[in-house]
């Protein structure tokens, strides 16, 4: 199998374009898909503080080269200050067992605490002392985004965000574009809504000869979306990074793009508790 083709972040690391996400997998079940996913060649792996599994995502990845996994986390909202994230970067990279992080997130702005701001700043300065690679947020809206460039001039490198057919978030991934921001998506294959089994998704599958979800993905990266899908299944797993040896037509892309806002409404998870 051919190496994932990567992007280049605005700070110049190269990103792979699909990765394994991990939540809510536990340690054991956690290192058993990892270990899964790099043995089929995964090179990105996403995980967080609030996951509870980088014990178990730690134990897959010590089989692998260090250099050639990309390897997320994120970090709650205990740590929104200007020192917060160098202790959660220390406490992320003690369970995961690696001395640097590729991209570590803020995983949710928490607007009520109003404080992720100088947690960018924190982010900015371990990623000038060399223990994170890139630095990014999760489920900013380009309100929050804007701040942080306005206050700091430095904008994030990548905002994770829900993302599929049944939530396209055009506006927010032309805002991401436009400052350079590479869009995550989290939630790639609509989990929870019936996107897998709508019929315009099955009729696209069938055409292509491939499956609901690798269609799926597809849309996600023909437009520059990094998804990042769960599975613990080794034939899913397998299926999901198997997404860059076709192309959906322009009018395929279209209908999908016209399932927007048929799924349920996103969780408004800025307003998480963690
Ligand atoms: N930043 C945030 O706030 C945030 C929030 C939520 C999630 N995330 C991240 O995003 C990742 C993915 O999101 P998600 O887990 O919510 O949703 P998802 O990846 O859209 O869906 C996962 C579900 O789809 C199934 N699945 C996987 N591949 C499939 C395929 N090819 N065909 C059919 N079903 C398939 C999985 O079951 P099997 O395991 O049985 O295959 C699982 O039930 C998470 O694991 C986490 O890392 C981030």
């Amino acid at each position: 199998m051919s190496q994932v083709p990567t992007v280049t972040l605005s700070h110049g690391t190269a990103m792979p374009r699909v990765g394994l996400g991990t939540s809510p997998l536990n340690d054991a079940d956690a290192e058993r898909a990892v270990s899964t996913a790099l043995e089929l060649r995964y090179r990105l792996i996403d995980t967080a503080e609030n996951y509870r599994n980088e014990v178990g995502v730690g134990r897959a990845l010590r089989n692998a080269p260090r250099d050639q996994v990309f390897v997320t986390s994120k970090f709650n909202k205990r740590w929104h200050s200007v020192d917060g994230p160098r202790q959660a970067f220390e406490a992320s990279a003690e369970k995961l067992g690696v001395e640097y992080l590729d991209l570590l997130l803020i995983h949710w702005p928490n607007p009520e605490q109003d404080r992720y701001v100088d947690a960018w700043q924190g982010l900015i300065a371990l990623r000038e002392a060399g223990l994170v690679r890139a630095i990014g947020t999760s489920n900013f809206k380009p309100t929050h985004l804007q701040r942080l460039i306005d206050d700091t001039g430095v904008a994030p490198e990548v905002n994770q965000v829900q993302l599929s057919p049944v939530w396209t978030k055009a506006s927010e991934r032309a805002f991401h574009e436009r400052h350079g921001i590479v869009t995550e998506a989290w939630s790639p294959l609509g989990k929870g809504t019936d996107l897998l089994s709508h019929a315009t998704v099955q009729e696209i599958a069938k055409a292509h000869g491939r499956s609901a979800g690798q269609v799926v993905l597809r849309w996600e990266t023909q437009q520059n979306v990094v998804p990042i899908p769960k599975s613990a299944n080794r034939e899913r797993i397998a299926e999901n990074l198997a997404v860059f040896d076709f192309d959906l037509t322009d009018s395929e892309l279209a209908s999908l793009a016209a399932l927007d806002g048929t799924g349920r409404p996103p969780a408004d998870s800025d307003r998480s508790g963690h």
